[in-house]
């Protein structure tokens, strides 16, 4: 027999707890989404990142609105989705806000070119999405950015960089 563990609950239901532990056993791409120009770019590590529609080519993203990314998204009308080589997990980290360094500066150490929108795209990365900005939905704490895809690059020859029960995993080769 499988063995499951129940989420727990208390009176009010699900527990944000109890959801973020279920969540993590979501295994999924990690991404960087970037956006803004020069010293007034901006970026953050996201898995939550999705294919909506592929005619018009459009993804989404969620975003929490205290990211110093947000605001600068909604402005620039423009942002890419990176989604990560298994050889970018330094990348994730910055991105994720873990070596203390914010807006502009996430981007120095790694290179960074531009593609149709002028969004930052990252070099090395197993795809760069680049995208105009068509829609934004609030939902409490976050914003669903969508994103209507109009220029990429993909990498033949990567891993993707997963992120599985809140650590970094590489799939390897086939
Ligand atoms: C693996 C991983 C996935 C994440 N996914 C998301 C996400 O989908 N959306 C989001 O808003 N933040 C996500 N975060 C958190 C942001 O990357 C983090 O809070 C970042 O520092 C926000 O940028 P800021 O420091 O400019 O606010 C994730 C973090 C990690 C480590």
């Amino acid at each position: 027999m499988t063995v499951m563990d129940r989420a727990p609950r208390d009176e009010g239901g699900m527990t944000s707890e109890a959801y973020r532990a279920l969540m993590r056993h979501q295994a999924g791409a990690v991404t960087v989404v970037a956006t803004g120009r020069g010293a007034g770019r901006a970026g953050l590590t996201a898995t939550a990142f999705s294919s909506l529609t592929d005619d018009p080519p459009t993804i989404l993203v969620c975003i929490q609105r205290t990211a110093g990314a947000h605001d600068i998204i909604a402005k620039a009308r423009a942002f890419s989705v990176n989604i990560l080589a298994s050889d970018q997990q330094d990348v994730a980290e910055r991105f994720a806000g873990k070596v203390g360094v914010r807006g502009a500066a996430r981007f120095e150490g790694h290179a960074w070119g531009e593609l149709a929108t002028g969004a930052p795209v990252l070099a090395g990365a197993l795809a760069n999405l680049d995208c105009e900005l068509s829609e934004q939905h609030g939902f409490a704490t976050h914003t669903i950015f969508i994103g209507r895809v109009v220029d990429g690059r993909m990498r033949a020859a990567a891993d993707p960089l997963l992120y599985f029960r809140g650590d970094y995993w590489n799939i390897g080769q086939k």
